[in-house]
């Protein structure tokens, strides 16, 4: 496995693959890497030749006063567990190197109208830090794939949709979300979450199901399973952002009775720690 700092490193490091005709897979993350991260790497392992995984905390993607400075660095650990994965090549660039005219003068990318809602509403300007990185690390490393976990499900579709209006020779696969055993989705900001804090998390994945259960027999209308799941989590604890049923394909809100490939996506706050999950529903 090679590990490259630079992006030199990683062009000439793909040049030499895309001249031997292998395909060539990227999973981009931001390290601290967990079972979720690893489903997406062996998704990648089985569909092209050349695995190639990023590491790098995006600070474009983090609001003022959220949690990048905090956001757990552990690249050493990361490098052993990319190494027994088969990884070919981690990039794990510098901020210099991706971001040489700083951070505040750097071009971005926009993707409109799903960048704005549920998550976006919360996190100005997220998406767009998300697909300005995407777009750097897929124009240095020209992946024929690119493998996402759908945990940040409007992640997915915010990648999608700049992919195909920039028309990018990239497919974007997704995985499913990796859980906990006491159904918490994995995500590196779990470990922020103290025991009790981690007991509550549960509760989560507890009301997804349930708001599921309820679409599936009735009679309840969509709009009262959202407002009495989001009563719930708050009567446990939590800080509600959104706890949200739409249809799948776009996000957009979802019709009782006419849509029927659905979501419930949640984003809930437990002490100073943001989660958010999703349930997909086939009604
Ligand atoms: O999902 C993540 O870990 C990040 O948003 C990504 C896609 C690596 C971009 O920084």
């Amino acid at each position: 496995m090679e590990t490259i700092f630079d992006l030199k490193g990683l062009r000439d490091a793909v040049s030499g693959w895309r001249n031997e005709c292998n395909s060539i897979a990227l999973v981009p993350t931001m390290g601290n890497l967990h079972l979720g991260h690893l489903s997406l790497i062996e998704g990648a392992n089985n569909r092209a030749d050349r695995t190639a995984v990023s590491i790098f905390v995006n600070p474009i993607q983090f609001g003022q006063g959220e949690d990048y400075e905090l956001y757990p660095s552990t690249l050493e650990q990361d490098l052993d567990i990319l190494r027994d994965a088969n990884v070919d090549l981690v990039f794990a660039p510098n901020l210099e190197e991706l971001y040489p005219a700083g951070i505040e003068a750097d071009t971005r990318i926009t993707v409109p109208d799903i960048s704005d809602i549920l998550c976006g509403e919360f996190r100005p300007g997220h998406f767009s830090g998300v697909a300005t990185v995407v777009m750097k690390l897929f124009l240095n490393v020209q992946p024929d794939y690119a493998f996402f976990g759908e945990k940040d499900y409007q992640q997915t579709l915010v990648i999608k949709r700049m992919v195909s209006d920039l028309l990018l020779p990239v497919e974007i696969l997704t995985l499913p979300i990796v859980r906990e055993k006491n159904g918490l989705a994995m995500s590196s900001r779990n470990g922020y979450l103290n025991e009790p804090q981690k007991q509550l998390s549960s509760e989560i994945y507890k009301a997804l199901e349930k708001a599921a259960t309820m679409m599936k027999v009735g009679p309840s209308s969509f709009e009262e399973i959202e407002k009495n799941s989001a009563d719930l989590l708050e009567e446990l604890g939590f800080k509600v952002e959104y706890f949200s049923i739409r249809r799948r394909r776009d996000l957009k809100l979802a019709a009782d009775a006419v849509d029927k490939s659905l979501i419930i996506l949640v984003a809930a706050w437990i002490g100073d720690t943001r989660l958010i999950d999703n349930l997909q529903v086939d009604l």
